[in-house]
């Protein structure tokens, strides 16, 4: 597909290294303004680690150029890249007992440059997002994540996702352990932000999410690379026959880029 746009994400020759093991091996993607991508791939494939190394995590020896909204944020550490408007959602959200929710959002808020000095016109804010995405009200006041159960962090992820007004929000499996009113809500979320001109990579295992926030594009990673990409529809394929349907496509590709003359489609 073709888009005129400037991208408001794109990423060349990523290669991402943890303790030495080489892990992502070389990855290429595009986003535009209110595209929203899904990256699917097998266990141990390398997505998480794709996505903590695109927003800079310290563990991790990443290289290749990383571009958000047209400037290159590769060398700056995780804080300058949020700043810049890149969010990353995790599969695991942690607990801070003592912080609430709302002094969290507003901490939050703050070290990105908004203003949120009237309180008021913040708790207003505030008490809108949560009515939107149907999050009850009363989780304001609790502390982050504590006690909160699985489904209930994965809500308030995508609140703070929608607050932040980010330009590029990586989503690590955000849908696992939902059940279908929270896959809702966090689809509208997702939905919300893409309308609003955001990019998204969304890291998935199931057609469930796909369903309700439709990818304009389907990257399938395989040992840390793009192996293959598709359409949404695509993903059903993947359901009805799992991997091995992939491993088959990429032999495929292979043979059919052959037959043209052109060779080493991938190493
Ligand atoms: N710090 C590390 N040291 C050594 N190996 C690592 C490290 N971090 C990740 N790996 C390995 O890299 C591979 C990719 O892991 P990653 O978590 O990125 O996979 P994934 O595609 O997200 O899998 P899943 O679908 O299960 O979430 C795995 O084999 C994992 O064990
Ligand atoms: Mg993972």
């Amino acid at each position: 597909m073709t888009n005129a746009t400037q991208p408001i994400f794109s990423c060349q020759g990523i290669e991402i290294a943890a303790d030495a093991k080489s892990i992502v091996k070389g990855v290429d993607l595009t986003v535009h303004p209110g595209e929203i991508h899904a990256l699917m791939g097998p266990n141990g494939s390398g997505k998480s680690t794709f996505a903590t190394g695109l927003m800079g995590h310290p563990a991790l020896t990443v290289s290749g150029r990383i571009t958000l909204n047209g400037e290159s944020v590769e060398e700056m550490p995780p804080h300058e890249r949020a700043r810049r408007g890149l969010f990353l959602g995790f599969q695991y959200p942690v607990a801070i007992p003592g912080v609430t929710v709302a002094s969290f959002l507003r901490a939050s808020l703050n070290a990105l440059g908004k203003n949120t000095t009237n309180v008021f016109a913040f708790r207003k804010e505030l008490e809108d997002v949560f009515e939107r995405l149907g999050i009850p009200w009363g989780f304001a006041d609790r502390y982050l994540n504590d006690g909160f159960s699985g489904g209930e962090k994965k809500r308030l992820e995508i609140l703070q996702m929608v607050m932040m007004e980010p330009k590029f929000v990586i989503l690590d499996e955000i849908d696992s352990g939902l059940d279908v009113d929270a896959l809702k809500v966090v689809a509208s979320g997702i939905n919300e932000i893409a309308a609003r001109g955001a990019g998204v990579l969304m890291v998935t295992h199931y057609q469930r999410l796909l369903d309700l926030v439709v990818p304009t594009r389907v990257h399938y990673f395989m040992e840390g690379k793009i192996a293959f990409e598709g359409e949404a529809d695509s993903v059903r394929e993947l359901e009805a026959n799992g991997y091995d349907w992939l491993k088959q496509k990429v032999t495929g590709q292979v043979a059919d880029v052959s037959i043209t003359g052109k060779s080493e489609v991938h190493s």
